[in-house]
């Protein structure tokens, strides 16, 4: 028998569909242009970077991610989006102030010609936004067929052949998940009904999931991490993935967290501050579109430590996240980690971490990885929750009776591993006994 999956062939253009065109929408695009005229390099960008090794040690096959699974090429990529301001993505990437002049410059023309369609907005689920670009419709679900039809017409337009979808929008404030999610033939009601618990983010991933696009959450709103969005990504055979890009602090977190725990070192508490000055700040700065951020925040801790199974190492560990908003910083946020630890007859050491990132820098190669494996698990037929895609999030969306998995290093075994099993090879164990025998 054959091992593998079916993967249809990659030809023909992308589509990258973008609701929120700020700063981490126009690095990732200014971005991919620039890789492509050659003037920098993927950094950060696991399908252009990264290799996976394939068969025993010994076998020395260790091709790029890129020459072993069918990703669509960078050429093939056309970027589209909406946004509350109709400033095209030069002007937008200016004024994130991430990429300097002399980059944008030299890729200004592709930039001006990207313009956002006016967007999906209420000003009720991110309160610090005001913006005039924006649709009207008397129902949410006339404001649904309004983006149905952008996505069509975008679709003619460039004569993409697929398209994929990825929340690079504002944070919106916190939603607790009510029985409008709870089901396909709810939710919709509720849009007809202007349900108040459905919010702009979620009508673009209803439109995105019933034109059978992908969809990917790269903020930490509910958005499709509702039942009602996973039974209509099954029905028309659509995959999902969120939530919340996993940059800065956390990707820290990740990193560090599952360290201390291999080694059976204790954590009495875990203090993190971040300081940045950019739009994504701001919105932040009102109490419950952070309360949104915090939430997703905080869960990384709790599930890489597993306090229930160490509780004389992690029980009670205090564990605290702020941001505040600071203007003078832009988008180069900084985030200060105070960790306590304690180790051997419980002595107690403290470890600091001073982050100096670039929030968009960070952000940018994992739209572009979203984009290619989102698009590449749709060719395969995978559909609803994409698990293996937890490697690029902060609050990693699965099914209903698992916990998420947040240390970086064992999703980064899942997602190898779910190429290798796609493309027919063995899964790699680490076991190693046979080299021996
Ligand atoms: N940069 C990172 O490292 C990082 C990490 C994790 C998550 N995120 C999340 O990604 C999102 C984007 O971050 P950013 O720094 O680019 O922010 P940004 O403020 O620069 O961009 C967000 C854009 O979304 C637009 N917008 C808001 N609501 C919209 C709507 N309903 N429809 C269309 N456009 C809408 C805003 O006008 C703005 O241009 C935020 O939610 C942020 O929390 C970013």
């Amino acid at each position: 028998m054959e091992k593998g999956v079916k993967i249809l062939n990659a030809s023909g253009k992308l589509g990258v569909l973008i609701p929120g065109m700020g700063a981490v929408a126009t690095t990732f695009m200014a971005g991919v242009q620039a890789v492509r005229k050659g003037y920098g390099k993927p950094i950060g960008s696991l399908t252009q970077m990264g290799t996976i090794r394939l068969g025993k040690r010994t076998d020395k096959r260790v091709p790029t991610i890129k020459e072993f699974v069918p990703l669509s090429d960078l050429e093939d990529m056309v970027f589209g989006g909406w946004d509350i301001f109709d400033d095209d993505m030069y002007a937008a990437a200016i004024n994130a102030g991430v990429l300097d002049n002399k980059t944008l410059d030299m890729i200004r023309s592709e930039l001006k010609s990207l313009k956002p369609l006016p967007a999906v907005f209420d000003q009720s689920y991110v309160k610090r936004l005001n913006g005039t670009h924006i649709k009207t419709g008397k129902t949410k679900m006339d404001l649904a067929d309004q983006l149905r039809q952008d996505i069509r017409n975008f679709r003619s337009e460039h004569d993409i052949s697929r398209a994929v979808m990825i929340w690079c929008g504002s944070t919106e404030v916190y939603i607790e998940s009510s029985p409008v999610h709870e089901s396909l033939e709810a939710f919709e009601k509720g849009l007809k009904n202007n349900d108040p618990a459905i919010a702009p983010s979620m009508i673009y991933a209803y439109a995105a999931l019933s034109e059978k696009i992908p969809f990917a959450n790269g903020a930490p709103n509910l958005t499709v991490d509702i039942p009602a969005m996973t039974e209509l990504a099954k029905k028309n055979n659509v995959p999902l993935s969120g939530k919340d890009f996993k940059t800065g602090q956390t990707l820290m977190k990740t990193i560090l967290a599952p360290g201390f725990k291999s080694r059976l070192l204790g954590v009495s508490g875990w203090f993190s501050t971040n300081i940045l000055g950019n739009r994504d700040g701001e919105v932040l700065d009102d109490p419950d579109s952070f309360k949104s951020k915090e939430v997703s925040k905080l869960g990384a801790l709790e599930y890489i430590l597993q306090p229930e199974l160490y509780p004389e190492l992690y029980k009670d560990f205090y564990h605290k996240v702020r941001i505040n908003y600071y203007p003078p910083r832009g988008d180069n946020k900084e985030g200060w980690d105070n960790i306590d630890i304690f180790g051997w007859l419980g002595y107690p050491m403290q470890v600091k971490v001073d982050f100096l990132c670039r929030d968009s820098i960070l952000a940018a190669p994992l739209v572009l990885d979203l984009a290619l494996f989102m698009d590449l698990a749709a060719r395969a037929g995978m559909h609803g929750i994409q698990e293996w895609l937890s490697f690029y999030f902060k609050s990693p969306m699965v099914a209903e009776n698992l916990y998420p998995e947040h240390d970086l290093f064992i999703q980064l075994k899942k997602l190898k591993n779910t190429l290798r099993h796609m493309m027919g090879e063995d899964l790699i164990t680490h076991l190693g006994l046979e080299y021996y025998d």
